[in-house]
């Protein structure tokens, strides 16, 4: 199979979807990879590294997207590339279709076949090529913080850590899944009072055994929560919130009991989510107020980690971009249920139920067109 590199276009987005080590894995299975020159530049990843590891690199996104069979990527297609995608193509990235509905019909109408990140599984339950990310943008979102508090930064000038002498500063975290974690031992170890707030009994146990004894976990319910926003100078938001819920766990209404200068970070970064107030943000305006109330809400905060992000990112989907390019992309699909639950769109139709509903499109289960295989 040709397998193709793309730089990624969206603004301040310096992830490469594959190291060079994974261009040696793909290689070294037979197929043949071109990579976009520079694509891994941000990432601290050089041409002359990926030619070394048998690439070959090309000077235009065009020569990449025209001649190979499949694309690896990291973020959704932009409008700039619709006039790439084509019957048969294959894309391989983060597609997040249900909030984007320009991109999901580019994709439907191109016929390509578009397997999303985000919607793969595992035997747990869990979303194994978001895990990795979700621990770094919750590490990410825990330095936002400390970043944008500063005063010179347009914070109070609160710094989020045990200083002797004076109040310790308290963080509460929503949800302690992978980024309410990565987040919750930084602001730990810094020294902060960290409230974890989750609906799993369980999953707060398991983290109660190795977090310090800085952290207090609660069960999060109303009470709790507005007890939290009284009296937290940040609140991180680490709350996968169904496509489908119209309901928020924190209201526009609701920033008004909390602290003066007091910060959102909105990791889930879900517009319309758990967060009302929630819009996207990038890393070059990643800031805004609503009601006094600072929100950060970059939708793609491990990029400004792009080496380590690249790293992990390639680490947990090269075993699904090697089942596509051994096997092909049919064979894989059949093999897998959990790859298949990734399938986006395949041959103009939508096979993910959660955006059919949510963009009232119509849907195709990933299962009855393997079935034709
Ligand atoms: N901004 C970014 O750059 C970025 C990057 C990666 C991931 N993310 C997002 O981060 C979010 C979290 O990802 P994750 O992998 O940690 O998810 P996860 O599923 O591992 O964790 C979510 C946790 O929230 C808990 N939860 C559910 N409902 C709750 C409620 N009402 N109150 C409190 N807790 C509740 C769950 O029990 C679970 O423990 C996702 O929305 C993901 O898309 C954002």
């Amino acid at each position: 199979m040709i397998i193709g590199i793309v730089k990624e276009i969206k603004s301040s987005e310096y992830r490469v979807a594959a190291t060079p080590g994974a261009v040696t894995e793909l290689v070294r299975n037979g197929h043949e990879v071109i990579v976009e020159h520079d694509a891994g530049t941000g990432s601290g990843f050089t041409d002359e590294m990926y030619e070394a590891a048998g690439a070959i690199v090309a000077d235009e996104a065009e020569r990449v997207w025209t001649s190979v069979d499949m694309i690896y990527k990291v973020k959704e297609i932009f409008p700039e590339e619709f006039k790439y995608l084509r019957e048969g193509l294959i894309i391989f990235t983060y597609i997040h279709s249900n909030a984007h509905l320009d991109q999901t019909k580019a994709l439907m109408e191109s016929k390509c076949i578009s397997i999303a990140y985000e919607d793969i599984s595992d035997d747990k339950g869990q979303w194994p090529l978001l895990s990795p990310m979700s621990e770094l943008a919750g590490k990410g979102g825990f330095l936002a913080a400390l970043h944008f508090s500063q005063t010179i930064n347009g914070g109070t000038g609160k710094l989020l850590a045990n200083v002797c002498g004076v109040e310790t500063p308290v963080i509460t975290i929503i949800g302690c899944g992978n980024a309410g974690l990565g987040a919750c031992e930084l602001a730990a170890a810094f020294g902060n009072r960290v409230n974890v707030l989750d609906i799993n009994h369980d999953a707060m146990m398991d983290a109660k055994k190795r977090l310090p004894q800085n952290v207090t976990f609660m069960f999060s319910n109303r009470e709790n929560l507005v007890e939290c926003m009284k009296t937290s100078d940040v609140i991180i938001n680490c709350v996968l919130w169904p496509k489908t819920r119209k309901d928020h766990l924190i209201y526009r209404e609701d920033l008004k009991l909390m602290k003066k200068g007091a910060m959102i970070i909105d990791v889930a970064c879900d517009e319309g989510g758990a967060i009302e107030t929630c819009r996207s943000t990038t890393h070059t305006d990643p800031i805004y107020f609503v009601d006094g109330v600072m929100h950060y809400c970059v939708d793609n905060i491990p990029s400004a980690f792009a080496q380590t992000a690249s790293a992990t990112l390639s680490n947990a989907t090269l075993p699904f971009a090697l089942a596509i390019a051994n096997k092909g992309v049919k064979q894989a699909l059949k093999d897998d249920k959990h790859l298949r639950r990734g399938l986006t769109t395949f041959d103009g139709k939508l096979t993910l139920l959660e955006t059919a509903k949510k963009l009232n499109l119509p849907y195709t289960s990933a299962d009855e067109i393997v079935s034709t295989f």
